[in-house]
């Protein structure tokens, strides 16, 4: 039996929509990293800088992953599209608003991570075990942006 030979995608499946997820994500905080305006300007400014370098070091991590277990990665603004369970828009000029539209784009990705890692769970694919912990891994980079954004968006 090949090391490739899964017995289900699972891990592929999962490891895809996480990365079209962070993909968008990325895009989404580079926006806000560039466009943000305001009395936070310099705070913000750096703060996304922060995710957004640790969004494109996941990108890389996650996509060798899947590769590790023998498929392909998806590679095109058109696929992440159709993958990610959010657009990367932000039809806003607002400084608070910019920082809810990544609130709940961060959200989102740990709703899509925390169920994928309950899918895996049940699963028995070759990629399993590395996916979960990757999967893992990106969690709590989410719920820590989740606190911050919070705790800079507070009154
Ligand atoms: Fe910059």
């Amino acid at each position: 039996m090949s090391l490739f030979s899964t017995k289900s995608n699972s891990s592929v499946e999962v490891l895809s929509k996480i990365l079209a997820d962070s993909y968008v994500l990325l895009l989404k905080t580079q926006n806000i990293h560039w466009n943000i305006e305001g009395s936070k300007f310099r705070s913000i400014h750096l703060m996304t800088e922060e995710h957004y370098n640790n969004l494109f070091d996941a990108i890389d991590c996650i996509a060798e992953r899947i590769r590790m277990v023998g498929a392909k990665a998806p590679a095109t603004f058109a696929e992440f599209a159709k993958l990610a369970s959010f657009d990367e828009k932000v039809d806003t000029d607002n400084q608070n608003e910019m920082l809810n539209a990544l609130l709940s784009s961060h959200e989102a990705i740990r709703v899509d991570i925390i169920s994928g890692i309950k899918k895996l769970e049940d699963s028995d694919d070759f990629g399993t075990i590395g996916a979960i912990d990757v999967l893992n891994s990106r969690l709590a980079f989410h719920d820590k942006v989740v606190w911050m954004l919070k705790s800079t968006l507070k009154k």
